[in-house]
């Protein structure tokens, strides 16, 4: 299980969460910050600091938003480009 930051971080990128994650798994990119899957700890503690209610366990994402999934994971793959370009795959958003 991993935490997942979902499609209100789009632009806006508070970066509270940033502070508070003991590992330092959270990335910005260009447009959104994402959590490395591989790295988190699941403590939870970035969940209540977002102030748009953007991060969420994996187990409890809302459906629509499954797809951030894949786009924080690309992290891993590619860095900042590579969830760019998950990003852009994302029919109608952005
Ligand atoms: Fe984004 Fe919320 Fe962090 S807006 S940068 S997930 S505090
Ligand atoms: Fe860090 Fe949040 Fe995971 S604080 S360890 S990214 S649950």
């Amino acid at each position: 299980m991993t935490y997942v930051i979902a499609e209100p971080c789009l632009d806006v990128k508070d970066k509270t969460c940033i502070d508070v994650c003991p590992v330092d798994c959270i990335y910005e990119t260009e447009r959104m910050l994402v959590i490395d899957p591989g790295e988190c700890i699941d403590c939870g503690a970035c969940e209540p600091e977002c102030p748009v209610e953007a991060i969420y366990p994996e187990d409890a994402l809302p459906e629509r938003w499954l797809p951030f999934v894949q786009v924080n994971a690309a992290w891993a793959q590619g860095g900042a480009e590579a969830v760019g370009a998950a990003l852009e795959s994302l029919d109608g958003r952005g």
